[in-house]
C-alpha cells in the first residue's frame, strides 16, 4: 500500500507514526507534514487543498489510501473529487464527502440532524439578519448564560458564550453582521449545558464502525480552564468518568442514531467522526460533531490503538470495517502540548528547538515545527505534543513534564495541570 496523509499537524504526525508501523506499509507520504512526519515518510509540498496538485501526485506515485487529516479539505470536497474522476476511483479515502462532512462544516445541519435522528443535544434555534428580532425574543426567553455558534467553519472561534442579555445581544448583531465572515451569516442559539466534556472517535465505513479509546482535551491557553480557547493544550486517554455504563450511553443514544442516520440520509461516510460530548449528570450530550481525529486528542487515543491501523483504515475504505477486529492498550496516555509565547493570538515562528534528541520515554509528535538549514524550528501556535504511557494518569504526566522540561525553544510556554479535573 502507498499511503498519503493530508495535513501538517500533531495529528498527522500521530496518524503517520502508527501507519508507518504497518507490515501492510510500502511508501508514506505526508503533505505538507512537518519536521516529524518526515521522520516517518516523505513529505511532499502540496496545499491540502491543491485537489489538482493532489490528484497529479496519487497519480505519479500509486497511492493507494489517502489519509485526510484536516476537515477544511473535506468540507471543500476532496472526496466528491476524487469520486468524481475515472483516474481516482480506485483511491480509498479516509474522510467523507461533502454531503458527511457538512456535519462539521454547519452547525445548523448538525442541530436538524441530531433533532431528527433523537440523539441528545442542547435546545436550539438558528437565525440569520432577517430574522434577528425573532433571536432577541429566543435570546430574552432563555437563561444565562447564552450560547451563541457561527454555523460555518471558523477556526474554533465561532462559539461564543455570554452571561449578560445585552451584551449577548450586541455579539449576536456583530456576528450576523460579519464578525466571523460568510461562516456567521447564520447562528445557532443554544442552551447553556452544565457539566464535564469528553471526546470519542468512531472510525465507519458507513455501516458498521469501530469505537476507538475516548480522550479528555484541555482547550484553554490558561490553567484551570481559564483564557482563551486553543486547538487544545493536552489530553488524556482513557478518561475516568468514561465508564462501561456512560459509553453504552455514548453507543446506543450516540453513536448508533448517527451512524443510522447518515444512513438514512444516503450519506456515503467513510472515516472518522468526532464526537465532542458533554457529561451532564451521567447522561451524554452532543456539544458537536468533527468530520475528523482530534488534534491532541489523536496524540493520545493513536498510540493506545495496538491493532495496525493501516488495515483498519483499508477496511473502512473498502466497506468491510466488521471484519477487523481491534484491540487497545490498558495503558493511559497523556499528552503535554508545547506552544509558541503569546499563542493563541501573536506569536513568532522560527524558533530552534533543542532537546529532542534527550528524549528517551515519551514519543514526541510534532505539530507546528519545519527543518530548515539542519535545524528544526517552531513554524506554528501548537509545536511539540510530548506523549508518555504510564500505569495510571499521574504516571503518564510525570514523564510527559519531566520530557516537556527538557525540550526548549524561546517563548516555551505549556500548562502544568493537564488532567487536573480527573
Ligand atoms: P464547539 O465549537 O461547538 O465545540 O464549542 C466550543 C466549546 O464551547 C465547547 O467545547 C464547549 O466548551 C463550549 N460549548 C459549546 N456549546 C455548549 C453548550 N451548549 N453548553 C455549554 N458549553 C458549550
Ligand atoms: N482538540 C479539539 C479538536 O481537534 O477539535
Amino acid at each position: 500500500m502507498n499511503v498519503l496523509i493530508l495535513g501538517s499537524g500533531g495529528r498527522e504526525h500521530a496518524l503517520a507514526w502508527k501507519i508507518a508501523q504497518s507490515k501492510q506499509l510500502n511508501k508514506l507520504y505526508i503533505a505538507p507534514g512537518n519536521a516529524g512526519t518526515a521522520i516517518e515518510g516523505e513529505n511532499v509540498n502540496i496545499n491540502v487543498n491543491d485537489f489538482e496538485g493532489i490528484k497529479s501526485f496519487v497519480m505519479e506515485k500509486n497511492i493507494d489510501l489517502l489519509v485526510v487529516g484536516p476537515e477544511d479539505p473535506l468540507v471543500n470536497g476532496i472526496t466528491d473529487f476524487f469520486k468524481s474522476k475515472e483516474e481516482l476511483k480506485n483511491v480509498l479515502i479516509i474522510g467523507p464527502d461533502k454531503a458527511g462532512a457538512i456535519l462539521e462544516g454547519s452547525k445548523e445541519f448538525a442541530k436538524s440532524f441530531m433533532q431528527k435522528y433523537n440523539i441528545p443535544t442542547a435546545g436550539y434555534s438558528a437565525f440569520t439578519k432577517e430574522t434577528l428580532e425573532d433571536a432577541y425574543l429566543f435570546l430574552e426567553k432563555m437563561e444565562s448564560p447564552y450560547v451563541l455558534k457561527a454555523d460555518g467553519l471558523a477556526a474554533g472561534k465561532g462559539v461564543l458564550i455570554i452571561d449578560n442579555l445585552s451584551e449577548a445581544k450586541d455579539s449576536l448583531r456583530e456576528m450576523l453582521n460579519g464578525k466571523f465572515g460568510k461562516a456567521g451569516s447564520t447562528v445557532v442559539i443554544e442552551q447553556f449545558l452544565s457539566g464535564i466534556e469528553l471526546s470519542v472517535f468512531v472510525l465507519t465505513d458507513g455501516i458498521n464502525y469501530k469505537i476507538l479509546p475516548e480522550a479528555k482535551d484541555y482547550k484553554r491557553i490558561g490553567e484551570n480552564d481559564t483564557g482563551l480557547n486553543t486547538g487544545g493544550m493536552g489530553a488524556v486517554s482513557p478518561v475516568p468518568f468514561a465508564n462501561k455504563d456512560f459509553m453504552q450511553k455514548v453507543e446506543d443514544e450516540i453513536i448508533k442514531p448517527t451512524i443510522n442516520g447518515l444512513q438514512k440520509e444516503n450519506i456515503d461516510y467513510r472515516g472518522f467522526i468526532f464526537f465532542g460530548l458533554i457529561n451532564v449528570e451521567g447522561s451524554p450530550y452532543v456539544i458537536e460533531y468533527n468530520v475528523r481525529m482530534g488534534d491532541p486528542e489523536s496524540e493520545v487515543v493513536i498510540p493506545r490503538i495496538k491493532s495496525d491501523l493501516l488495515d483498519l483504515l483499508i477496511s473502512a475504505g473498502k466497506q468491510n470495517i466488521i471484519e477487523t477486529d481491534i484491540e487497545f492498550e490498558e495503558e493511559t496516555v497523556s499528552t503535554v502540548m508545547l506552544v509558541s509565547g503569546g499563542y493563541p493570538e501573536k506569536y513568532e515562528k522560527g524558533k530552534e528547538i533543542l532537546g529532542l534528541d534527550k528524549i528517551k520515554d515519551s514519543i514526541i509528535f510534532h505539530a507546528g515545527t519545519k527543518e530548515t538549514e539542519g535545524k528544526v524550528v517552531t513554524n506554528g501556535g501548537r509545536v511539540i505534543a510530548v506523549s508518555s504511557k504510564g500505569q495510571n494518569i499521574s504516571q503518564a504526566l510525570e514523564k510527559s513534564y519531566k520530557n516537556a522540561g527538557l525540550i526548549d525553544f524561546d517563548g516555551k510556554y505549556y500548562r502544568k495541570d493537564i488532567g487536573f479535573d480527573l
